[in-house]
């Protein structure tokens, strides 16, 4: 299992260290050497939408990453914060995260998470916020996403989505699945949303 783990955190590295100084800077405390956890895989019915995101992401830069997801993510260990209650059973049926680097996750850092969303088509994510500072990269296009009062804007692959401490944000998936990066600091690295919007 630690081989995947690993060859994704040096893409996601090389990715993420390419996006300029400013996203560049968010990892800087992963500097030494991470930590793995020997964790156990979970799988969750969302990952069915890997294959289609991976082809949706082909000819990006985060095309490699969302190959090794589809290919060998069934290896990790996938999670989910929401339940049946709170958005319905197709949201939970369509979406899920896995948390590479955290306070929990394969590799250890308690300054900076860093991990993937997994949504299914036709979803929406209702707004939502938490104190940790947030930059989102979707690695697929084809998704909206709202911050603040905002309107639902569409986001390309590799855009870089900045969520201040304790913003309001949401997405809407369109006919493609959206697989997205997350970068959480500055705050509780494992604390659940505050939900403020309602499913559809
Ligand atoms: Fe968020």
């Amino acid at each position: 299992m630690g081989k995947i783990a690993q060859e994704l955190l040096a893409e996601v590295r090389a990715y993420v260290g390419g996006l300029g100084p400013t996203v560049a800077e968010f990892i800087s405390p992963w500097a030494e050497d991470l930590a793995e956890r020997h964790i156990e895989s979970t799988s969750l019915a969302c990952l069915r939408h890997l294959d289609a995101c991976a082809a949706n992401a082909e000819g990006t830069a985060g095309e490699e990453i969302a190959r090794l997801l589809a290919e060998r993510g069934q290896r990790l260990r996938w999670g989910q914060t929401y339940t049946v209650d709170d958005f319905g059973q197709g949201f939970i049926d369509n979406y899920g995260w896995l948390e590479l680097v955290g306070t929990r996750g394969h590799f250890a850092n308690e300054n900076v998470a860093c991990g993937f969303l997994v949504l299914g088509p036709n979803l929406h994510y209702p707004d939502h916020h938490h104190e940790a500072e947030e930059i989102y990269i979707p690695l697929t296009g084809g998704a909206l996403w709202r911050k603040g009062d905002g309107d639902f804007e569409l986001r390309a692959a590799g855009e870089v989505i900045h969520h201040p401490s304790n913003t309001n944000h949401a997405m809407k998936t369109g006919e493609e699945p959206l697989l997205a990066l997350f970068l959480w600091r500055g705050g509780p690295l494992a604390a659940r949303s505050t939900v403020t919007g309602k499913a559809d």
